[in-house]
């Protein structure tokens, strides 16, 4: 396996892979296939008994670990990461996700990619409120290692963990700034703006003017 292909790859040349439970495994991405040894903690976590029989991997966030602005999704899409093992990759939400980054001016590589449950539910339902309960310590694993800026939370499950909503659309596309000057930026997750046929262009550019907006704010 090369670098590039290590979930954990950083997205810099060297040194490379610090791992999501912040060790480093691999001082340069030539040994980056090595797999860390709390590896096999998050791959076999057993936390949620419906979640463990439905999901086919449990995907973890993926991207550069020194930035200052992170997506967080929901959970795994059927389709979609749950089959690649990569957030936002492989299903119709996925390819919508890619052309937000391309029109974000983002790589992958330059941004951190997670979900707020790491294991897909099945038949497409939402996680349960105790299933994102007995998960989301792993986000605040991330979010303590990340240190991101920015969280963009995509879609009213995500952004209900962070802030007390009822209804997306009061929210949607305001930064709002929470504790140790984060701001999070919520915005209309991509299976929904697909499903109410939205148009695409409106959605990218919103979304761009929200974060440049939470970008500009004063620390
Ligand atoms: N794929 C993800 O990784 N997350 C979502 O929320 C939807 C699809």
């Amino acid at each position: 396996m090369l670098a590039e292909d290590c979930l954990h790859f950083n997205g810099n040349e060297t040194p490379c892979c610090i791992h999501p439970l912040g060790q480093l495994i691999a001082a340069t991405p030539e040994k980056c296939n090595q797999k860390c040894k709390y590896y096999e903690g998050y791959q076999n976590c057993q936390r949620c008994p419906d979640l463990v029989k439905s999901r086919s991997q449990v995907v973890w966030g993926a991207g550069n670990h020194t930035t200052d602005i992170i997506f967080v999704g929901e959970s795994p899409g059927r389709l979609g990461a749950d089959k690649t093992g990569v957030p936002f990759k492989g299903d119709n939400s996925g390819k919508i996700f890619e052309k937000l980054l391309e029109h974000l001016g983002l790589k992958r590589s330059q941004t951190y990619i997670t979900n707020l449950v790491k294991c897909c539910p099945e038949k497409g339902r939402a996680p349960a409120p105790g299933e994102i309960k007995n998960c989301v310590s792993w986000l605040h694993q991330e979010l303590r290692n990340i240190r991101p800026r920015i969280i963009v939370t995509v879609g009213a499950t995500a952004t209900a963990h962070f802030m007390p909503i009822s209804h997306l659309g009061t929210w949607v596309y305001k930064p709002v700034g929470i504790s140790q000057g984060r701001i999070i930026v919520p915005i209309y997750h991509p299976a929904y703006v697909s499903r109410n046929g939205w148009d695409l262009t409106t959605y990218f550019r919103v979304i761009k003017q929200a974060i440049e907006k939470a970008r500009k704010w004063k620390r």
